[in-house]
């Protein structure tokens, strides 16, 4: 069926199982629109993705001549066994129009840390230790799955791909299919989430994401949970220039390796590494550097390496800090015992 059919039908689905209204809308995004739905044969409601691209979607599909079926196929990613992607299964309604059922989620990781702007929330304003522990583990080993089970880049890292599962497990939801939509479009205040996690080789006309630039994406996010805020994130909200500023910048990485003063004369002595020794544990910064690097080869080897070397430090610094509370409360109860008579301390143990 050619994809002007598919779009240009107006009912919702036409399929035994699956129920649907207008009222049940969710949200639009790129490729097509989410709705709540009921499942009448597992009595439970889902999420269904319905084909309905945008028209600069459209545009560009036919520009790069892609296929509408084998991209929502893509996107389904049927079957696939993965611990931190939402499950999905991909379906054709009676009349012949493709849908992906999904797990219905009420929460996003935008939800988690947005963005009241005036408000934020992040480690210690408002998140825990341990649940960004959490955060961040489960969003490498997503992106992780992605590269190896899926066998490809996500390109699409941002906050609202992210669903949030009831024991605060973050999950891939969006596998991202539709970024090359984004890429190469003009700057807008509109698309700023995805500005913000983008990796600085991506702003490079050309240029195309891959997994290098995903670990980057992470470490946006995770520097989001530390500070607060993006990296760059000043600066993209000053001036369309950043990207010029961003480019050169590579430009300089380039030319020469440790081009560390133009670095820092470039983006008005804000260069990564600073700002996070500021904001996070010692024991993380490498972490940081190995995923905000600005040289991709700097990075991670892979996002496998990456979540081992996060699941190590994160469990180092966990030992270490149970180490400290035992030992304070050893302390506490020493300084107890040294200043308690025999007397007391016999009346105690009756
Ligand atoms: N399984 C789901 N449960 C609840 N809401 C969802 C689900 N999947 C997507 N959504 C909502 O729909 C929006 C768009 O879906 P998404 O898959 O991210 O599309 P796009 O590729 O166009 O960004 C999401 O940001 C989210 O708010
Ligand atoms: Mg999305």
């Amino acid at each position: 069926m050619a994809i002007e059919n598919i779009v240009s039908n107006k009912g919702i689905i036409d399929h035994p199982r699956y129920i649907t209204n207008e009222e049940m809308f969710v949200a639009r995004g790129n490729w097509g629109k989410v709705y709540r739905c009921y499942d009448r044969v597992m009595e439970d409601f889902r999420a269904i993705k319905i084909l309905d691209p945008s028209a600069i979607a459209l545009e560009q599909m036919k520009e790069r001549g892609l296929d509408a079926i084998k991209a929502i196929k893509k996107e389904a990613n049927e079957l696939v066994n993965a611990a931190y992607i939402v499950p999905r299964k991909f379906e054709i309604d009676n009349k012949g129009r493709p849908f992906i059922v999904m797990p219905f989620f009420e929460r996003f990781f935008s939800d988690i840390i947005e963005e009241n702007s005036s408000d934020r929330l992040y480690l210690w304003h408002g998140l825990d230790e341990d649940s960004v522990f959490k955060y961040m583990l489960s969003l490498i080993q997503g992106i992780n799955e992605v590269h190896l089970k899926l066998k490809r880049a996500h390109c699409d890292i941002k906050p609202d791909n992210f669903a949030v599962d009831e024991n605060g497990n973050v999950l891939v939801c969006d596998l991202g299919t539709s970024t090359y939509l984004s890429y190469g479009s003009e700057f807008s205040r509109e698309n700023m989430g995805f500005l913000l996690t983008r990796a600085p080789e991506c702003f490079i006309a050309g240029s195309h994401p891959d997994e290098k630039s995903d670990l980057w994406s992470i470490g946006a996010l995770f520097y989001r949970l530390f500070t607060g805020e993006y990296p760059f994130e000043a600066e993209f909200k000053n001036t369309t220039n950043s990207i010029d500023k961003i480019c050169l910048l590579l430009d300089n990485e380039r030319n020469s390796f440790y081009a560390v003063d133009n670095i820092v004369e470039l983006l008005n002595g804000k260069i990564i590494p600073h700002k996070v020794l500021e904001n996070i544990p010692l024991e993380m910064c490498d972490c940081f550097f190995k995923l905000l690097s600005i040289n991709p080869y700097d990075r991670f080897e892979s996002s496998t390496e990456a979540s081992l070397v996060l699941k190590k430090t994160i469990d180092q610094f966990i030992q270490q800090r149970n180490y400290h509370q035992i030992r304070e409360l050893f302390i506490k109860k020493y300084d107890y015992l040294m200043n308690i008579s025999l007397s007391e301390l016999l009346k105690e143990s009756d």
